[in-house]
């Protein structure tokens, strides 16, 4: 049967940029198990042609582009032009969709692209004309939306009740991108297929865990949005707890959604509470600006929208009892690379004499979820000669080295959403778990002075002591 995959807000950024690039991919590649037609709808006057033209125009350079296969794919490609903004606009799209279905039955996936307070208005428009309404099992209604997912946990969890009014939690994918990254997917590969590492993965063994989303750049031309959110909101409440979450999970009891999502929400809701985190005298929070942040283009005067921070939390059960979890994001730091560490106690008796054990470095596991994708376990190693110097030594497995070219995170969930896997997506359980946490961490960190730090350094120098113990393995990165 027919899929449509009706994008909403489709004359902006994301469909050229990632969603375009993916459903050709995929269709190309026969990945969708139907015929695919991709539909962009927005309010702009264009048609058909002109779409076709402005994805062509906008393709990404480094997207391989065969003319034939391009050709060919464009022929899936319709427009809509639509006011979504009262019955009739959402009347005239299911006219228009049926239209291009050719009265046929359909299935119909559609992926809002638009502002996040736009989320609700346009589900409810969809269900007033009848788009979301689906029989017991075909053709199937489905809803993407992109994060931020509400501001806070109050926003989210209204929102999450006032989405599952209107259609099931088995309709609805929220997406964090982060969870389409083949890095990421491999995180339960590694963990679970792997004999060595599970029984050293948990407070006996494990001194600290550090999650790194680092940013060479600043906000560009996102001000208006950057301004609202910050790096708390931006990265840490959903990136980052995403990647803690798949690190610090039970093994699921199978690979179905829920059973992963069941596993990685109990890891959100132990996380250290935010009653907890107030009442904390040290906190272990810092926020601080890029200098520079406030002359970005639409920063209002005198922001106080941390482009960086760093937190030190806990997760409070069995296993990571006691192990400090260090999540750390910024925007402008020397370099772009997101990373999880893993990193294990020191044998428990030093047998090599005080020189070798100042210099030792602790043994540790690096997940480098990109670039330069990868996992690298470290150790010492003896130098050759007579004394017990002792050198750092890496085991490394690439990605590129192995795999070479791999899929983009957006073409993998797309994917998913058509073949209806909602394991890579979160769960409104999840969401507010995140936030619920996410909000304490606010809580402190509004408390705290606001730190400033030049671009292309590695932020604060008052964050350098919640991570002096694995100073060498970040700075090298
Ligand atoms: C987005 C954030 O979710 O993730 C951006 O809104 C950030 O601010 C981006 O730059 C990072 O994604 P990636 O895949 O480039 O690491």
């Amino acid at each position: 049967m027919l899929t449509q995959i009706v994008i909403l807000g489709a004359s902006g950024d994301l469909t050229s940029r990632k969603l375009t690039p993916a459903v050709f991919n995929a269709h190309c590649q026969g990945l969708f198990p139907g015929p695919i037609q991709m539909v962009g709808v927005a309010r702009r006057e264009w048609d058909d042609a002109y779409f076709r033209q402005h994805l062509s125009d906008a393709m990404p350079s480094d997207q391989p582009l065969e003319q034939g296969l391009w050709e060919e794919f464009l022929q899936h490609v319709s427009y809509l032009r639509a006011h979504l903004d009262s019955e009739e606009g959402y009347a005239a799209l299911a006219q228009g969709l049926d239209q291009l279905a050719g009265g046929e039955a359909v299935n119909r996936v559609f992926y809002l692209s638009i502002k996040p307070d736009l989320f609700l208005p346009s589900v409810r428009g969809l269900h007033g004309a009848g788009l979301l309404q689906q029989a017991y099992q075909e053709p199937f209604r489905r809803v993407v939306v992109e994060k931020p997912f509400g501001t806070d946990l109050q926003s989210a969890s209204t929102l999450n009740r006032a989405l599952l009014e209107l259609m099931g939690e088995d309709q609805l994918y929220r997406i964090d991108h982060y969870l389409g990254k083949e890095t990421v997917q491999n995180i339960l590969a590694f963990r679970f297929r792997n004999a060595f590492f599970e029984p050293l993965w948990n407070q006996k063994h494990v001194d600290l865990v550090q999650v790194t989303v680092a940013e060479d750049m600043g906000v560009g031309s996102r001000a208006g949005y950057y301004d609202e959110s910050g790096a708390l909101r931006d990265i840490v409440q959903n990136h980052a707890l995403q990647l803690l979450a798949l690190v610090a999970m039970e093994p699921p009891a199978n690979l179905d959604a829920d059973s992963i999502r069941s596993e990685k929400v109990k890891v959100l809701q132990s996380l250290r509470p935010p009653e907890a985190m107030i009442a904390d005298p040290d906190p272990h929070i810092v926020r601080a600006q890029y200098e520079g942040y406030l002359q970005e283009d639409g920063v209002p005067v005198g922001s106080l929208t941390e482009t960086y921070i760093a937190a030190r939390t806990y997760i409070d059960n069995w296993r990571w009892g006691g192990v400090p979890i260090l999540i750390r994001t910024g925007k402008y730091l020397p370099a772009r690379f997101t990373s999880v560490q893993v990193q294990f106690r020191m044998p428990p008796h030093s047998l090599f004499g005080s020189w070798a054990e100042c210099h030792l470095r602790p043994n540790a596991i690096t997940l480098r979820i990109q670039p330069r994708e990868g996992i690298d376990v470290h150790f010492e190693v003896k130098e050759p000669g007579s004394g017990q110097n002792m050198r750092p030594a890496a085991l490394t497995f690439d990605y590129d080295s192995l795999f070479g070219r791999r899929p983009e995170a957006y073409q993998r969930l797309l994917q998913d959403v058509v073949a209806g896997d909602q394991s890579l997506f979160i769960r409104s359980d999840e969401v507010e778990a995140s936030w619920r946490w996410a909000d304490g961490v606010r809580q402190v960190m509004d408390q705290m002075p606001m730190l400033s730090y030049p671009p292309k350094t590695w932020g604060p120098k008052q964050a350098n002591a919640l991570f002096r113990e694995c100073e060498g393995m970040w700075s090298k990165e």
